[in-house]
């Protein structure tokens, strides 16, 4: 599903950067793609990018192990912005020179432009100011620009801090500015994208939708689709999207795993039979999955329960729907990065992915799998969905069952839903909504003593867990004022039974993730 003409490729080098790469590139209404760094000069082709971007690594460009670019892609004529460690690789690769000097430069740094030909900056800093801020993180040095290239601008530490090669089209910064810190980052990308790619600018949200809308139109033809409604707002604008495609063919499914928030599934039914008139075929499937999870202790073993069950639900929900040969899934760009490409390890078989079964019935549609979460979210917004749909907090497809650690049973899924019911609304009590990535409670199947009305207690103990985050690839835990907590741990054992300690998680992803499982 690429709807632009324009495609920027993200060679990833093992930089927790490229994605956000990828993203300021789409901001910058560009399509982008990450890819691995063996990708040969041939596939570049093939995908006819107008430009590419080789990101930041953690290697040293001249250790022999380090992972470079296939020499050949300097040949495609393709204009080439390296960034940190791809900088260096360009000025390796391409007649310059890199070393280990005295001092490397970690964060804030300021950057000097230099006068080359008459515009200082050169083609991606010009019209910058001569000193400005941006962010560093390198041992190694550019000391040497490729051959045939110019230093635009240097720092302290880094004589050579960007360069360019206008003639074969090669620009290097030492810097990244994708991170917020460099001031004119944002900049940097677009006057790559202007000056050196031509953009037609052509990734829209109106691109996008008209793109999926006749990509899913002519995926299934007459054919009827199902879709399985979670509450979250990944499935609920995929929903959207394939009903503004092909309207009644649609057929919404809504499972009730028992494994959703409290009132969860109430408030999805009533959003969408209000907002879109649909009719949902509603599924109570508790006790499958309570007794499918029955045992299962293992966190991969209950994602691959979750997500083949649920696949058997949906199958079984095909007659109901009126013979469904497609199923529409909200799967996200990050959740097929993060699933295991070619060049990434698996972290979580991510239940809409990974934990497909192989054999599958169905056809997949997934109007998402190139978007990034904010993008789904105007793409929301756009089709008319409400806000307390398209803000909602995302929720993992295995549910609370990866928030509940050892066995899952029906008495610990109530608790949870009520501890973490109390975390959501003291949050937004106090006013936090808008800053969190995610608040929930997790039950960590851990029981301490403890006293309360002077007896002994020997009870549950529950973690409260939020974030902030602004794609769930990384995320610092969130820093909520003690009185907050407070709060929510006096009303979390005022008001669970059989919970009587609480603490807070402040574990950043990484090294954790999110979820707990
Ligand atoms: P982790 O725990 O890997 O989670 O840091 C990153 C983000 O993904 C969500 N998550 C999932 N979403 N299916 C989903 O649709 C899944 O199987 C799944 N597992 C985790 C998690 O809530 C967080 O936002």
């Amino acid at each position: 599903m690429i709807h632009a003409t324009d495609t920027v490729l993200v060679i990833d080098f093992g930089a927790q950067y490229a994605q956000l790469i990828a993203r300021r590139l789409r901001e910058a209404h560009t399509y982008s793609e990450i890819v691995a760094p063996t990708i040969r000069a041939s596939e570049i082709a093939a995908k006819n990018p107008i430009g590419l971007i080789f990101s930041g690594g953690p290697a040293s460009v001249y250790a022999k192990e380090a992972t470079l670019v296939d020499a050949d892609i300097y040949e495609l004529g393709i204009p080439i912005l390296g960034i940190c460690y791809g900088a260096q690789m360009i000025a390796q690769q391409k007649g310059g020179r890199v070393e280990r000097t005295k001092e490397g430069e970690y964060g804030k740094t300021i950057l000097t432009l230099e006068d080359t030909r008459g515009v200082a900056g050169g083609t991606l800093l010009q019209r910058t100011s001569k000193s400005q801020q941006v962010w560093m993180s390198h041992a190694d040095s550019i000391t040497q620009p490729p051959h045939g290239a110019i230093t635009t601008a240097s720092t302290k530490a880094a004589t050579v801090a960007a360069f360019e090669d206008r003639k074969h089209q090669l620009f290097g910064v030492q810097f990244h500015p994708e991170v917020s810190h460099t001031t004119n980052g944002q900049q940097v990308i677009e006057n790559f994208l202007k000056y050196a790619c031509n953009t037609s600018g052509d990734w829209t949200m109106e691109s996008i939708i008209s793109g999926a809308t006749k990509e899913i139109q002519q995926q299934v033809a007459d054919s009827s689709v199902i879709c399985g409604l979670s509450g979250g707002v990944d499935s609920a604008v995929a929903a959207a999207l394939t009903h503004r495609a092909i309207g009644a063919q649609l057929k919404c499914v809504f499972v009730d795993t028992g494994l959703l928030r409290l009132n969860e599934g109430a408030e999805v039914v009533e959003v969408f039979e209000r907002n879109f008139g649909m009719h949902l075929i509603h599924i109570e499937a508790k006790a499958q999955f309570l007794a499918a999870l029955a045992g299962v202790t293992d966190p991969e073993a209950k994602r691959k329960t979750i997500g083949e069950l649920f696949i058997r639900v949906f199958e079984n929900a095909k007659a109901q729907a009126g013979g469904a040969k497609y199923l529409v899934q909200g799967t996200l760009y990050p959740d097929v990065i993060e699933s295991g490409g070619k060049h990434a390890s698996t972290i979580k078989s991510h239940h809409n992915v990974g934990g497909l079964p192989e054999k599958l019935d169905f056809g997949l549609v997934e109007p998402l799998r190139h978007l990034f979460k904010d993008e789904v979210r105007q793409v929301g917004r756009e089709l008319g969905l409400p806000d307390e749909i398209v803000k909602r907090q995302p929720f993992p497809g295995p549910g609370l069952a990866v928030r509940i650690i050892g066995e899952v049973t029906p008495e610990k899924i109530t608790t949870l839903q009520q501890a973490d019911y109390i975390v959501r609304r003291e949050l937004r009590n106090a006013g936090l909504e808008d800053q969190i990535w995610q608040s929930f409670a997790v039950l960590p199947d851990v029981r301490t003593v403890g006293v309360m009305g002077d007896e002994r207690t020997y009870g549950q103990l529950v973690i409260i867990r939020a974030v902030t985050s602004e794609d769930a690839m990384t995320a610092d835990w969130a820093k909520i004022s003690h009185d907050v907590l407070e709060i929510m741990s006096t009303q979390i054992i005022n008001e669970v039974r059989g919970v009587n300690r609480v603490a807070y998680d402040i574990t950043s992803k990484p090294p954790g993730t999110i979820e707990w499982e």
